[in-house]
């Protein structure tokens, strides 16, 4: 018989080692993390005394994101994977979300599917090496005074405010954030996670029509991360961006689908995910 209990500390080590069957490069900090997001929307799926699978979740108002859906090989195919998705989703309605996130491998769209969740858009995970350009327009490295506006100015895009999140990342001193500015406007900002010789980029968010801005954004940070191994998960559609990563070397690995489980409120606009697990 299979049961969920909410994560706990206890839990870390196995989601790591279950993660790293996928190569998901999780560290068990990253799931201290998720947890102090969303102390009560992670969990842990048990067939008897086993840990058999997890799954975590973010509540942001409006929108919850679903991420890390994982089974252990041998128990796939017998209901745990929706068991869990749907544990998230009850999670989130209790708390009132409109709707419910998440980005899925291409192959993993008719799972989600049967679940009620509907394509939105692709998305594609780059990686490589950053390196050192000309920033055309002038940036500005964000100050403690411009974190409200940055709150303000993404969950205007977004469609619910990430405030917990983007101020965790803004927390940690060696992670970094750049806005583009315009008669004291915020015409667009990304923020980057700094580890050990590698960074996640993400979020960016620009308004839409000015990749301009959004690669200023990205040379930015790759200017002060130079030789550092980057990844990022970014629209597809972004041909402007994509051609200029591509030029100097940084590579689409895979691709994933953005998917909703009921309509959303996200405006259009130049957008690169936080992560696959919390948008
Ligand atoms: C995706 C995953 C969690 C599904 O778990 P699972 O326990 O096998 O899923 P379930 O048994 O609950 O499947 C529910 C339904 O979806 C179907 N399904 C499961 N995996 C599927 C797949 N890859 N493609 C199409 N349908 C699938 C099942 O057949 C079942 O259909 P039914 O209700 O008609 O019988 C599991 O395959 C997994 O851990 N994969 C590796 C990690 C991963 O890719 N996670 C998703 C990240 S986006």
């Amino acid at each position: 018989m299979f049961y969920v209990k909410k994560m706990s500390p206890e839990d870390f080590k196995f989601a790591v080692r279950l993660t790293d069957t996928k190569g998901w490069k999780f560290i068990e900090e990253d799931f201290q993390f998720m947890k102090e997001l969303e102390p009560e929307g992670c969990f842990v799926l048990f067939e008897d005394s086993e840990r058999i699978g997890i799954v975590t979740s973010i509540n942001f108002g409006e929108i919850g994101w679903l991420g890390n859906l994982i089974v252990k090989e041998k128990y796939r195919r017998r209901g745990a994977g929706a068991m869990l998705a749907r544990q998230v989703i009850a999670y989130l309605t209790s708390k009132n979300v409109e709707t419910v996130g998440l980005y899925a491998y291409m192959d993993i769209i008719p799972f989600y599917e049967k679940i009620g969740f509907k394509y939105d858009s692709d998305f594609t995970v780059l990686e490589g090496k950053a390196f050192a350009s000309q920033v055309g327009t002038n940036l500005i490295e964000a100050r403690r005074e411009d974190y409200q506006k940055i709150v303000e100015f993404d969950s205007y895009y977004f469609g619910a405010s990430r405030k917990k999140l983007l101020e965790a990342i803004l927390r940690n001193a060696s992670n970094l954030c750049y806005l583009a500015v315009e008669d004291g406007r915020i015409l667009g900002y990304v923020m980057t996670k700094v580890y050990e010789g590698i960074a996640e980029i993400g979020p960016l968010v620009c308004q839409s029509g000015r990749s301009d801005i959004a690669i200023d954004l990205i040379r930015s940070i790759f200017n002060r991360l130079e030789s550092f191994e980057v990844s990022f998960c970014i629209l597809r559609k972004e041909e402007a961006i994509l051609n200029f990563l591509k030029k100097s070397g940084i590579d689409e690995r895979f691709h994933v689908a953005r998917m909703f489980f009921r309509p959303t409120s996200l405006k259009e606009c130049t957008y690169i995910a936080e992560s696959l697990e919390r948008g």
